[in-house]
């Protein structure tokens, strides 16, 4: 058996980490031979229902857990851990744009990338999921000056997952026939799902997903718009954000991102932009990445054409408007 990994996950007493904690504690993300130690961070008056959670957890009687540690230590939580799920954060109601989590939720990632930044393992690998989680992600970095920025991600996979979901609806075929679909920038309604580069195989034939469609009209309107708009339609049909469907995201998210994608797959992370795509750099922008041995890269070469072009600026705009409000909400 390897050495037991430390693992945090924050807003351990919510709806999120309720779905994510057993997917995690049974070796779903960091492998079926991996021990865990589950450091559960929340705040002070939700550790009576971290205690419940706690003891359902317990309950499982799962052979990786060896130790939890919950607590509302920020400093107990982030002592030497190799792995960050950041949930923890307000989630927004019926009507309300991500973005205007930002003053609220902004100093909680000020806070946890100080936290990083002094206690945790220098390798540590970081997703960021509470919203605006682009930004989120961008200001904790920025707070651990110590850490690697590509330690820093933010999830929209599950964008990612919805993109596919829906494309693979649309042509009757199982959800893993549809591959390499593509968010950019940030997980919010300015993001670009984009399939041109996807393809699905039906019938063991792989297609393109745009010839396999046959109605770009749908593709460039439909498909985006539902895509775009999902996150604020399970809110106004569960009066709750999603959770479910986020923690599997975060799942495979971190599991890609800990033992590598399949060859001639790529997924999307939202990461620290390095120019590629002429996106500009200090911005957590999504992109397709392929990784190996724990290391992400952006794919490169894909062709981008005009329609692309105007929509990947257009959440690039965005992101740099969340910036400058989220670096003056630090200051404040
Ligand atoms: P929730 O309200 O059910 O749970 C959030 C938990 O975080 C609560 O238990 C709360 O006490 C805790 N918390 C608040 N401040 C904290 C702090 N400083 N440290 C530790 N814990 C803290 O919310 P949820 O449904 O679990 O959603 C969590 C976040 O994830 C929201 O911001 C939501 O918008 C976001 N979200 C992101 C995605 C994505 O794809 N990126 C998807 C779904 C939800
Ligand atoms: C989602 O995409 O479901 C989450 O980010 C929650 C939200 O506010 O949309």
């Amino acid at each position: 058996m390897p050495e037991p990994i430390k693992v945090l996950v924050t807003g351990a007493a919510g709806q999120i980490a309720y779905s994510l904690l057993y997917s995690v504690a049974k070796g779903d993300v960091f492998g079926k031979d991996q021990p865990i130690i589950l450091v559960l961070l929340d705040i002070t008056p939700m550790m009576e229902v971290l205690k419940g959670v706690v003891m359902e957890l317990q309950d499982c009687a799962l052979p990786l857990v060896q130790e939890m540690i919950p607590t509302d230590k920020i400093e107990e939580a982030f002592k030497d851990i190799d792995a960050a799920l950041l949930v923890g954060a307000m989630p927004r109601r019926d009507g309300m744009e991500r973005k205007d989590l930002l003053a609220a939720n902004v100093k909680i990632f000020q806070e946890q990338g100080k936290a990083l930044d002094h206690y945790a393992k220098k390798t540590v690998k970081v997703v960021v999921v509470g919203n605006p989680a682009n930004t989120n992600a961008f200001i904790c970095s920025k707070f651990a000056p110590s850490i690697p920025k590509e330690n820093f991600s933010a999830l929209t996979r599950l964008d990612q997952n919805r993109a596919q979901a829906q494309i693979a609806g649309r042509l009757n075929v199982p959800n893993n026939a549809v591959k390499n679909c593509i968010i950019w920038g940030n997980h919010s309604s300015t993001q670009f799902p984009d399939v041109s580069h996807a393809t699905v195989t039906k019938n063991g034939v792989v297609q393109p997903v745009a010839e396999a469609v046959k109605d770009d009209h749908w593709l460039n309107n439909e498909f985006i718009k539902t895509v775009q708009n999902r996150g604020a339609a399970v809110i106004k049909a569960r009066k709750l954000s999603s959770a479910m469907s986020a923690a599997k995201a975060i799942c495979d998210h971190m599991r890609d991102w800990w033992f590598g994608t399949h060859e001639g797959e790529w997924v999307s992370m939202a990461v620290p932009s390095d120019g590629s795509y002429e996106i500009e750099q200090d911005l957590m922008y999504s992109f397709p990445v392929n990784i190996k041995n724990g290391k992400y890269t952006i794919v490169q070469g894909l062709k981008i054409d005009d329609n692309a072009r105007e929509k990947m600026n257009v959440t690039m705009k965005e992101l740099k408007e969340e910036r400058e409000m989220a670096l003056a909400a630090c200051q404040e």
